[in-house]
């Protein structure tokens, strides 16, 4: 309470000082020319007297409960009411009827339900073009206490309540509303015209309720519809030669069986039907439920027995991951000539071709990931704008040769989790024959992005990516990988990531210093005992060791990368740090970052007994104790070496001295 009076005190002495200047610092609402900020105040009414002709008050996160003429009466000539996050539970009737200018108002997070119990109506919202009424308890007939006489709302949002059934009467009074946002309620039930009389209607979210079934869906004016996370088993338009306006539809996570049946006639450019139970790309399950939907479908061959399907010529993004297709036969995108994005993975498709009756020419980005692709085909003069191609996940293992090299502007190719072998590069592809074991990666000018690992690769034949600009090459979790030493040929300029990680590598033939882009290395988890000399001018900057067999770096190759290293990892290497001072120093106190030091340990004898330190706290002097030791230890060694030989010489000396003696005797 004293803090409410000083408050209002704040405020008297701040009227005569005229109205829009900022209020005094010690004010706690700020005025910015002529906006009020009040919120997060543990207000319980609305400060008296704030200056005339304010435009926008923001009483967000406050205590207030009631809003009558009393605290709001002097403010009418607002636009934008901020009321977000109070505890109102009571609107004087009429309240708002005065305020002329009002534009926005926003009550969500409140206690409305409270209100809405006592069944009076707050009146006329006679400007209000935005309505925020989101998480207020309310559940279904609540909201016509708000909305009976609200004839500029174009915004309404009603999401995070309990409505469970939007009825035919819900907006009769807010008949210029474009957009309606009910996501997160818990409707079972759409009454039939409950949306016809909306004229306006343009962007209805639906999404996170319990509708199980639309069957008739005829809002032709509605441009961006959201069913997602429903329980949606069906979804079908009326039959109907009208061309719908609808650009976005999501339908993602729900329940449907068959693929929906849209407008006849549509400009659909999104449609989402991921996370469904979608079995095939039919719209019914039989032919004789087919004939009802006739049609519906393009009539784009005429044959006995070909299926026709639905016009889809504005659709730029389709994605139906996530569902059990076991076939997509290729006329299904006869009419899709805008689609840029198509998303298939994780179904059961075997199969997947392109030929060029279909030739798919807009798309950039293709995934088929994690079905069951065993065959993969592109024809000639397909695919023409196609981008990014991802396969992982499949049982890929024979393709025909040039199946890439037909892409023009392919840039990555996603082929991890497959059974691909490399192919050798023998000049030209082979054009016929049996396709060979083993893809082709030669020759595709545009690709920078290869993944490979976990495909079981043997080899990496030489000069098996020429003509292939590769910046980046994952070859990683393809134990045994027998890699040759000119594999990387052709692609000294351009590569700048490589994993070899797990791969068990005993060794590597090649002069990695000759890639003079790469940036990124990962060794990790091989056998590695060396590393291959790195003696010329390198760029590398994050090298990964972890896990293979190192005792230490070569003198030369510490030199040129301390130069541009900025990460190592070393961890899980039998480190000798004492045998080169300079690598010691590389992993204690230079600039370059060694993230995984914890589990940088090196190992030496004491005592005739092998010891683990951590490399933080190998001291220099420690290993010139060493060295000293060894010294000895060497000397001790010499020294016995010297007797043992003076000794076996000795015995020699004498024995054939006996046996000539005893020859002698014999003689
Ligand atoms: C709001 O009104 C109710 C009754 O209408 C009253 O009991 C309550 O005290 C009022 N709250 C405030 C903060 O004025
Ligand atoms: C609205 O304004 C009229 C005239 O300006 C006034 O008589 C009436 O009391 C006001 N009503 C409310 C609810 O503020
Ligand atoms: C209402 O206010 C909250 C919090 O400031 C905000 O997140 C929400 O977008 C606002 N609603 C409208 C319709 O402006
Ligand atoms: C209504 O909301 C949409 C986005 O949901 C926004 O683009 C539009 O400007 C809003 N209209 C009004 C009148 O506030
Ligand atoms: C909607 O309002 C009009 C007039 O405002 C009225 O005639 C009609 O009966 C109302 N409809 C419903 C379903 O309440
Ligand atoms: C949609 O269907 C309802 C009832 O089936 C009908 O009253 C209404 O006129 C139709 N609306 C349009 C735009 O065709
Ligand atoms: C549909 O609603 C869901 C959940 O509210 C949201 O995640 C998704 O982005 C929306 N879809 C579109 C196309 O806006
Ligand atoms: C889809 O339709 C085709 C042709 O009408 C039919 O052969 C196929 O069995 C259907 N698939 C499913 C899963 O119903
Ligand atoms: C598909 O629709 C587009 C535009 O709506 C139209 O130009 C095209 O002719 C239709 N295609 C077929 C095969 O009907
Ligand atoms: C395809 O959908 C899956 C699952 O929804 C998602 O993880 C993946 O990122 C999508 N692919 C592309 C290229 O957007
Ligand atoms: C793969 O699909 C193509 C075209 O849809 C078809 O011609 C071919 O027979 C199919 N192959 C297999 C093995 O199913």
């Amino acid at each position: 309470m004293a803090a409410y009076l000083w408050l209002v005190l704040a405020f008297i002495s701040d009227v005569d000082a005229s109205s829009l200047r900022p209020l005094r610092q010690r004010s706690p609402c700020q005025v910015i020319q002529n906006e009020v900020y009040c919120n997060d105040l543990n207000l319980r009414t609305v400060p008296a007297t704030l200056p005339y002709g304010i435009q926008k008050l923001d009483l967000s996160r406050n205590l207030l409960q009631n809003l009558t003429q009393e605290v709001l009466g002097n403010y009418i000539s607002i636009h934008h009411l901020n009321l977000h996050s109070n505890n109102i539970q009571f609107i004087q009737p009429g309240l708002f009827k005065n305020f002329t200018n009002l534009q926005v108002l926003n009550l969500s997070r409140n206690n409305l339900d409270v209100f809405a119990i006592s069944k009076i109506n707050i009146g006329p919202l006679t400007a209000a073009e935005r309505l925020d009424l989101s998480g207020n308890g309310l559940y279904t007939g609540m909201t016509d206490f708000f909305l009976s006489e609200a004839p500029a709302l174009m915004n309404l949002s009603l999401n995070g309540n309990s409505i469970t059934k939007v009825e035919k009467k819900t907006f009769n009074g807010s008949l210029a509303l474009r957009n309606i946002d009910l996501h997160n309620n818990v409707i079972l039930e759409i009454e039939e015209g409950a949306f016809d009389s909306l004229l306006y209607l343009s962007e209805l979210d639906l999404s996170i309720n319990s509708i199980t079934c639309i069957t008739d869906f005829n809002l032709s004016q509605l441009k961006v519809l959201n069913l997602s996370k429903n329980s949606l088993e069906c979804f079908q338009t009326t039959d109907s030669d009208l061309e719908y306006e609808l650009l976005y539809l999501d339908l993602g996570e729900n329940k449907i069986h068959y693929f929906p049946v849209l407008p006849k006639r549509n400009k659909l450019i999104y449609l989402d039907l991921s996370r469904n139970r979608l079995m095939s790309v039919n719209t019914t399950g039989t032919e004789d439920e087919l004939e009802q939907f006739r049609d519906t479908f393009v009539t784009h061959t005429q044959t006995a027995g070909t299926k026709r399907y639905q016009n889809f010529s504005s659709l730029m993004y389709l994605d139906m991951s996530y569902n059990k297709i076991k076939r997509i036969p290729q006329t299904f995108f006869c009419s899709m000539l805008s689609l840029e994005h198509l998303n298939i993975s994780y179904n059961c498709i075997g199969n997947f071709s392109v030929n060029q009756e279909t030739p798919l020419n807009s798309l950039k980005t293709l995934d088929v990931s994690y079905n069951a692709l065993q065959k993969l085909s592109f024809g000639e003069n397909t695919l023409y704008f196609l981008q990014e191609l991802f396969l992982q996940g499949n049982f890929l293992s024979i393709l025909d040769p040039g199946t890439f090299q037909k892409l023009p502007n392919i840039r990555g190719l996603h082929l991890q989790q497959n059974y691909l072998n490399v192919c050798p590069s023998y000049g030209k592809l082979p054009q016929t024959g049996v396709p060979p074991s083993c893809v082709y990666f030669v020759s595709i000018p545009t690709l920078h992005f290869l993944y490979l690992s976990v495909n079981h690769l043997e080899v990496l034949p030489p000069f098996a990516f020429n003509g292939t600009p590769l910046s980046l090459l994952d070859l990683s979790l393809n134990p045994g990988l027998d890699v040759h030493q000119n594999v990387f040929s052709g692609l000294e300029t351009s590569l700048t990531h490589l994993s070899l990680r797990e791969n068990d590598i005993p060794k590597l033939n090649m002069d990695l210093s000759q890639l003079i882009s790469l940036k990124f290395v990962d060794l990790s988890t091989n056998k590695l005992t060396t590393l291959p000399l790195w003696n010329k001018k390198s760029s590398i900057e994050s090298l990964n060791l972890q896990n293979n067999n190192l005792a230490t770096l070569d003198y030369e190759t510490v030199l040129v990368l301390e130069r541009t290293l900025k990460t190592l990892y070393m961890g899980y290497n039998p480190l000798n740090c004492c045998s080169n001072p300079r690598f010691l120093y590389m992993l204690q106190r230079s600039n370059v970052v060694v993230p995984d030091i914890a589990t940088v340990t090196c190992q030496y004898m004491e005592n005739s007994k092998p010891v683990e330190m951590n490399v933080g706290s190998v001291t220099q002097e420690q290993c010139q104790n060493l060295d000293s030791k060894g010294v000895s230890i060497i000397v001790i060694v010499v020294t016995a070496l010297v007797v043992i030989v003076v000794l076996v010489v000795l015995s020699k000396v004498c024995h054939p001295k006996r046996r000539k003696l005893t020859d002698g005797f014999r003689a």
